[in-house]
Order: C-alpha cells, then sequence, then structure tokens
C-alpha cells in the first residue's frame, strides 16, 4: 500500500476538524468535497459565505456536511482580535491592525485553532509559503519540545534498497534558511516524531555533510557536530549519527566503513539536512532523477498542525495534505 494511502486510512479510524481558509478557491471547494465524501475529516472553509456558495454551485460541488465560517461576521471576532493585540502589542501591534488581520481567513482560522475549536489548518494554494505560516508562527508557535518549525519530505524511492525499504523522511526542506546548530537539533528531534506519528517508524537519523566523522575541516561542519551532540544530550532515545556524508548514511559498506559500529551509518531512513539549499535541492533531485514520489511539505514543529500548500497543487493534493493534517493532530 503506498505511504498516502496508509496515512488517509489513519485519518478516517479518528477523524479530526481542519480548516481550510482559503475557502472560496477552485481547488480547495473540491477537495473539501471529497475529504467529506471519503471521510478523511471535519471540514471547515473559510471566507464570504455568499462567495463560498456561489462558486461551489458553479463548479457543481455539494457542500453538505462542510461547515462554512465567515471571519467577518464570526462572534468570536471581537475577541480573537483583541486575544491577538494581546500576543502581539510588545511587538508594535495596534488594536485596529489586529482587528483588520483577525478579518483575514489565515490569521482567524490560527486563532480558532488556539480557542480549540480545530485541530489544524492547510492552506497556500494561493497564499505564498510566508503569508500561510506568518500566523501560525505568530499565533499557534511551536510546540513546547520544539524551537523551531520546519518542513520534511516523505520520499518513496522506487525499487530502492536503502532506507525503510525506499521510503525515506527528508527535512527541512521547506522553511528554515539558515539554521542554527540548536534549529537544526530541533529539526532533527521534530524529524524523529513526524517519522513515528506519520510512518510509523523507529528513525535513524543521519546529520548530513560534506563531512564523515572529521574527514574535513569547516565552519559548517562544525555546525552539524554541534547539533548531532544536542540531539544526543535533549532526546538520548533517538538513534542519531553525524556528521555523515550521504552515501556514509544510505550505503551500509561505505558507512561501516566511516563510521564504524553506527547504528544509523549506511541505515539511515532520516536525512536531516545542513540548511535549506542541500535540502531543496536535494529532495528535488531525488524526485526527478530517482523518479520518486515527494510527498510535503510536511511542517512539523507547530504546537497545532499547520500546513502549506504549493500554488501549483492539485485537488488530489490538498486531499492528500489534509488527510497528513489530521493524522498529525491525533
Ligand atoms: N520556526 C519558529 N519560529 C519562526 C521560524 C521558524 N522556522 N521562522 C520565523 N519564526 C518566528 C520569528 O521568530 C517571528 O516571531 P515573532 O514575530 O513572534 O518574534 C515570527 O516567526 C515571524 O518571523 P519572520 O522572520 O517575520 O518570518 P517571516 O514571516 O518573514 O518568514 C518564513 C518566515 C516564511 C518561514 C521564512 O523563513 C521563509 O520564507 N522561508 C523560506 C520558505 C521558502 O521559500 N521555502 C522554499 C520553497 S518551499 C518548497 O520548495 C517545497
Amino acid at each position: 500500500m503506498a505511504v498516502i494511502d496508509v496515512i488517509k486510512a489513519r485519518a478516517k479510524a479518528t477523524k479530526k476538524h481542519v480548516l481550510l481558509p482559503e475557502g472560496s478557491e477552485q481547488r480547495t471547494l473540491k477537495a473539501s468535497e471529497t475529504i467529506v465524501r471519503e471521510g478523511l475529516a471535519n471540514v471547515t472553509l473559510l471566507g464570504n459565505e455568499q462567495t463560498i456558495r456561489e462558486n461551489a454551485k458553479n463548479l457543481g460541488v455539494n457542500l453538505s456536511g462542510v461547515n462554512i465560517i465567515d471571519p467577518e461576521v464570526h462572534p468570536n471576532l471581537q475577541d480573537y482580535s483583541q486575544q491577538f493585540y494581546e500576543m502581539r502589542k510588545a511587538k508594535g501591534l495596534e488594536l485596529e491592525a489586529a482587528q483588520k488581520q483577525m478579518k483575514n481567513p489565515l490569521f482567524f482560522a490560527c486563532m480558532h485553532i488556539k480557542n480549540g475549536f480545530a485541530d489544524g489548518m492547510v492552506a497556500g494554494a494561493i497564499n505564498t509559503t510566508g503569508n500561510t505560516l506568518r500566523p501560525g508562527l505568530q499565533i499557534i508557535k511551536t510546540a513546547k519540545n520544539a524551537n523551531t518549525v520546519s518542513g520534511c519530505f516523505i520520499i518513496e524511492v522506487p525499487n530502492c534498497e536503502y532506507g525503510e525499504n525506499g521510503v525515506f523522511l527528508f527535512a527541512d526542506c521547506a522553511i528554515t534558511p539558515d539554521p542554527t546548530d540548536e534549529q537544526l537539533a530541533a529539526i532533527a528531534i521534530s524529524s524523529a516524531q513526524t517519522a513515528k506519528s506519520l510512518l510509523g517508524i523507529d528513525a535513524k537519523i543521519a546529520m548530513l555533510s560534506f563531512s564523515t566523522k572529521g574527514s574535513a575541516k569547516h565552519d559548517n561542519v562544525d555546525k552539524v557536530v554541534s547539533a548531532t551532540k544536542m540531539v544526543k544530550e535533549l532526546a538520548p532515545e533517538i538513534m542519531v549519527d553525524g556528521e555523515l556524508q550521504a552515501d556514509a548514511a544510505l550505503v551500509e559498506a561505505v558507512g561501516q566503513l566511516k563510521s564504524p559500529g553506527s547504528p544509523v551509518a549506511g541505515k539511515a531512513n532520516v536525512l536531516v539536512f545542513p540548511d535549506l539549499q542541500s535540502g531543496n535541492i536535494g529532495y528535488k533531485l531525488v524526485q526527478r532523477l530517482a523518479k520518486a514520489e515527494a510527498i510535503g511539505p510536511i511542517c512539523q514543529g507547530f504546537a497545532k498542525p499547520i500546513n502549506d500548500l504549493s500554488r501549483g497543487c492539485s485537488v488530489e493534493d490538498i486531499v492528500s495534505v489534509v488527510a497528513i493534517t489530521a493524522v498529525q493532530a491525533q
């Protein structure tokens, strides 16, 4: 069974409530019908109710079972604006600006989740990554045991003997451009949690570099070495090794030659990249050259799940990301 089908089956088993702030957008409307029909999650569309209903009618989308919230006329609008103002006034936010921002469905959705009325949010079909994630970073914030939000991909490589029968988690491929050693450690720890929650596997994390165990000297290598040490201290139960080159991470013979006795070298199923450039380039190379399925980006490290779609996403992509979000919320 493909990884996404397993995730969908798990989403159905314990239904969660996911908000879709781009409620009048065509692909989002079509996806909401499928999500409800397949029982993947309870769904609420945000936006102007009349526009949502008109657009659905024009598309032939059946909205029965789909909830609609219009932030502009919602009874919690004033309360949420006040809460947002209190959270951000030290950063210079004025009450009037908070009231205006809270009418934005992305901000309203995050505050609705923070107040316990929903479990997660999926957006980004028409908003940039920054606009989609900023309300989450400001309102939902990071989980207690994470200081950084990052973006991972589940990578399924066909006919591949490495990783977990060709299945891997790659991070961070989407969010933090130049993580510090502390952030890199947090990305690794979040990745172990994601591997467990979405894939049901115990992570074997390779902290990647252009050096293996001191074969090269550079500040960039020191960062990976320091992050690896932090992961071991903060989460001793996680299997992690670094710094490792990609071949030492994946190939048993190379890994055991360069890092003898390592529980990870040559067996890694989670690859943590040293920065966003290498992570983003790395996953796209594997996706294209190895014809791998790349599921994501999946945000990790938020206190409640929020996920960002690509603006080129399909209806099926939205359905899948909602299922992932629902499982993350379980
Ligand atoms: N984790 C936790 N908190 C964060 C993070 C993070 N990774 N990044 C920013 N924050 C916090 C900041 O500390 C700040 O908090 P505060 O306002 O309470 O002090 C708040 O979030 C807003 O921070 P900004 O620096 O203003 O963040 P901004 O909104 O400008 O950008 C973003 C955040 C969108 C994640 C930015 O780092 C970004 O654009 N990253 C790259 C995204 C991208 O283009 N990815 C590649 C494409 S995706 C793909 O190919 C799959």
